[in-house]
């Protein structure tokens, strides 16, 4: 079968090679998936370029891919959820991603089944995000009744954790550019800032819950704006020593991501809150109720450009160098 492979880390080439492999056997945990779309993220790019070395060091070569859809050809002795022919989805867990190939084998605990209203190219653009946002929520402890403040929620982030962020019952406040206002109000956010008209810091204060997608200087200009206890999560900050120990990393990793998210905690130390990092993990379960919220809403994910799976690395320089007004997906 056709996979494509990291074959070795490099900053400035995120090129990935395509190969000939053997199908994967299962184990009794697992299920055959026969791969019809996969999600092409900038998690991909970061893996090319050794960025997340330090979270998860792969072993090179390393099929690529971190989220798929497809239809199960084969199910493990101890599996007993899932059956030939269902239609599933998943973020691949962190120690054996591989969606860009034709056939993956899937730990059970990882998949959930793909709602009706979705085609395979849609499905292929939700695991990571939406998981994202429901382990963000999660860090949290948000209860209904509470507000939460979405930074950039006009991208890829924003348009799942909006619709998932309502259902939990949060008043969802975001920002971005004003051309996107309508369509991420529609999407259910309850009050849209334009980012380049307005300035949040001096509009916005006693939120409860930051979910932070920009990073930078943006994660501190968030912590003004917070209720004394409050949480942010951020997708784009620095990993810190609490992340090192939730993610149980080696003691080493832990000293020293706690080191280097020094900067960060002591800021937070400062304004009263709680900072947190995350990276995204597999979850079948938790990925089958975001599924639901995001069924009952009749919420879709936007999609940008769909490649053949041979034209792959047109999509990660896609990701990597256009601007995006939804998900790349790739389609076998
Ligand atoms: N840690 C994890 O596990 C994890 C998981 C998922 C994603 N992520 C990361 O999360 C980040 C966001 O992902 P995404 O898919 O949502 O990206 P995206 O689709 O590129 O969206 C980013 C949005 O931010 C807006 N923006 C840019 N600068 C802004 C500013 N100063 N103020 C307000 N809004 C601003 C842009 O708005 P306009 O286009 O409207 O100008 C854009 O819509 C990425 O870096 C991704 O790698 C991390």
């Amino acid at each position: 079968m056709k996979v494509a492979q990291h074959i070795k880390y490099d900053k400035h080439n995120i090129a990935l090679a395509l190969k000939e492999v053997d199908q994967p056997n299962i184990k009794p945990h697992q299920v055959l998936v026969k791969v019809t779309a996969a999600g092409v993220n900038p998690l991909d790019n970061m893996i090319s370029r050794g960025e997340v070395k330090m979270i998860v060091p792969y072993k090179i070569p390393q099929t690529a891919g971190n989220e798929l859809v497809g239809r199960i050809e084969k199910v493990g002795a101890e599996v007993s959820n899932f059956a030939v022919g269902e239609r599933v989805f998943a973020r691949l867990p962190l120690e054996s991603i591989g969606a860009f190939a034709e056939y993956v084998a899937v730990d059970a605990q990882a998949l959930a089944k793909v709602p009706e209203n979705l085609s395979d190219v849609e499905a292929a653009a939700i695991p990571l995000t939406a998981l994202t946002i429901m382990q963000a929520l999660d860090l949290m402890q948000v209860r209904a009744g509470q507000t939460i403040f979405i930074s950039g929620g006009t991208g890829g982030v924003g348009a799942m954790a909006i619709p998932i962020a309502k259902a939990k019952g949060l008043t969802v406040i975001t920002n971005g550019s004003g051309e996107n206002a309508e369509r991420v109000i529609a999407l259910g956010a309850d009050r849209f800032i334009d980012f380049k008209k307005e300035d949040y810091t001096t509009l916005l204060s006693e939120i409860d819950f930051v979910l932070d997608t920009l990073g930078g200087a943006e994660t501190q200009k968030q912590m003004t704006i917070m209720k004394k206890g409050g949480h942010l999560v951020s997708l784009r900050g620095m990993p810190n020593g609490d992340f090192a120990r939730r993610m149980k990393l080696p003691k080493w990793k832990q000293i020293l991501l706690g080191l280097a998210g020094r900067k960060w905690d002591k800021m937070a130390e400062k304004y009263g809150v709680h900072y947190h990092f995350i990276f995204v993990k597999s979850d079948g379960k938790q990925l089958q109720e975001a599924a639901n919220l995001l069924s009952q809403a009749q919420v879709k994910p936007s999609i940008d450009t769909v490649y053949p799976f041979e034209e792959i690395n047109l999509a990660l320089d896609k990701v990597a160098n256009g601007r995006s007004r939804g998900k790349t997906v790739i389609r076998f």
